[in-house]
Order: C-alpha cells, then sequence, then structure tokens
C-alpha cells in the first residue's frame, strides 16, 4: 500500500499500481474524468505536492502538450506506486455536470507507452 494525500482531505492508502485517479474517487472525492480514463478530456488533472512520477505515459505528455497544460498531471495515467500528495482541480461538485465521466478501467488505457517525464 502507498500513502495518498489529496489536499482538503485525510490521507488514505492505495493499493500499489492502481489508477490514481480511481484511488481518488474510491476514497470519496468527486474527481472528474470525462473520457473514461483515456488521456483524452484532461478533466482528471491534478497537481502534485510531493511524489510526482518521473515517467509518463506518452497518451499523457502528448495530451497535455496539446492543450498547452504545464504542472499538471494526468490522474487517469499516474499509477499509485509511491506516497503522493495531491491537488484535485476539477470537481463534480462545482462543474455544474450530470456525472464525473465514464467509468475508468482497472488498468491504464490507452496501453500505456512509458515515456520520461
Ligand atoms: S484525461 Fe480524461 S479522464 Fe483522464
Amino acid at each position: 500500500m502507498v500513502k495518498i494525500k489529496v489536499e482538503g482531505h485525510e490521507e488514505f492508502s492505495a493499493a500499489i499500481g492502481m489508477r490514481l485517479v480511481n484511488a481518488i474517487e474510491a476514497h470519496g472525492i468527486d474527481i472528474l474524468h470525462r473520457c473514461g480514463g483515456n488521456a483524452r478530456c484532461t478533466t482528471c488533472r491534478v497537481a502534485f505536492n510531493a511524489g510526482e512520477p518521473d515517467r509518463m505515459t506518452a497518451a499523457e505528455k502528448a495530451k497535455l502538450a496539446e492543450k498547452g497544460l504545464t504542472d499538471v498531471r494526468l490522474s487517469c495515467q499516474v499509477l499509485c506506486l509511491e506516497d503522493m500528495h495531491v491537488t484535485v482541480i476539477n470537481r463534480l461538485a462545482s462543474s455544474g455536470l450530470p456525472d464525473p465521466g465514464g467509468k475508468c478501467e482497472a488498468h491504464i488505457t490507452p496501453d500505456p507507452i512509458w515515456e520520461t517525464k
């Protein structure tokens, strides 16, 4: 298990290798994931306060570059492999949307090609 701290919430434990978006949601935090965890929407983005992984999927890298996003990561493309402290950017409660988005599979989609950050 690793320790996950989401800003504004108590720290919780997550299984090693769990997708970060799923760990956050399983803890009852209403993070958005509009594209169902496929590195397309960027609504699952988080800012890392500590424990940011050095590697990222090619899909995440491309999407962040396309959108010009810096200093954030897509939690659907991050695995819980070490202790992390993050701030969730987009919450259902403040979105006006009817639901957080499609279910994110247990494994990273699309199939990850790992690159350095
Ligand atoms: S980019 Fe859409 S859920 Fe992560």
